[in-house]
């Protein structure tokens, strides 16, 4: 797997050059419509932005925003690049690489997961508090720029303190039912056993999912401010009775997006 040095950073662009942005936020499945009524300045498809690509994923739209929100910008990645799309690291890890190059200092990361606390359901969201790592390998790895990455990055607070609190007052405002937990990255592209399930609750895992954890530890070791919320969009599976389908995981977050929309207004506006 080729290394992401200087070379590759070289080609890593800023498409708005001479902005100021406050912030970059990750828009995960289900997630993408809950910016249709900001105020989009530009957008970029993912396909014209180097070494990034298409998502192959359903629900993803593959678009960079420009947004502007109270008078201040910010970027909005609709749609994520994920480790299971077997394209390496590079795809997954070039939105963080461009916040580097725009000099973005805080980072929103979204997703959808399956949840695993007792007392959660479907269409909740959960401030991510920490994160375990399942995915089986480390995209620090990868990693050769050690102007930017220190060898060995400390990961006791991952998700900044401050931002944490302000994402769940944010989300209380919007009249979202809100958690705070662990989220727990495997790979996918499948869903996980009954019996992973019953294994990731006894490690403390509140949620599941496959994704933001490597966007996650890339950006806290760049130096970044990073922010994690899940929509809940099913419970983990041998939770409930059903079977679990994208079509369901997609569903369950498309029915709170108004809600999220108003999280992400109040979230912005605070940061
Ligand atoms: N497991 C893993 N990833 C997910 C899930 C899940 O239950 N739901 C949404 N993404």
């Amino acid at each position: 797997m080729n290394c992401i040095n200087s070379e590759i950073m070289e080609e890593i662009t800023n498409p708005f050059p001479g902005e100021e942005i406050v912030c970059a936020t990750v828009l995960g499945s289900g997630w993408g419509e809950a910016i249709e009524n900001f105020n989009i300045i530009q957008k970029i498809d993912y396909s014209d932005i180097p070494l990034l690509g298409q998502t192959t994923v359903i629900g993803h739209a593959g678009s960079l925003l420009l947004i502007e929100h109270e008078g201040r910008k910010f970027i909005v990645f609709q749609g994520r690049r994920h480790f299971y799309e077997n394209k390496g690291w590079l795809p997954v890890l070039v939105p963080v690489l461009m916040c580097i190059k725009m000099g973005i200092k805080n980072i929103l990361l979204t997703n959808a997961g399956g949840g695993l606390s007792e007392n959660m359901s479907p269409s909740d969201v959960m401030v991510i508090s920490d994160h375990i790592n399942m995915m089986g390998c480390n995209p620090l790895m990868m990693i050769d720029l050690p102007d930017i990455f220190p060898m060995f990055s400390d990961q006791s607070y991952i998700y900044c303190k401050e931002l944490q609190n302000k994402l769940f007052v944010s989300a209380v405002k919007a009249d979202l039912q809100v958690h705070k937990g662990v989220y727990l990255a495997v790979t996918g592209p499948t869903f996980e056993t009954p019996a992973e399930i019953r294994a990731y609750k006894t490690m403390g895992a509140s949620a599941v999912g496959m994704s933001t954890v490597p966007t996650a530890m890339v950006a806290n070791a760049a130096g970044l401010k990073v922010a994690g919320m899940t929509c809940i969009s099913n419970l983990g599976a041998g939770l409930s009775p059903n079977a679990l389908t994208h079509e369901e995981v997609s569903e369950n977050v498309g029915a709170v997006i108004p809600k999220m929309a108003k999280m992400l207004g109040n979230f912005w506006a605070g940061v």
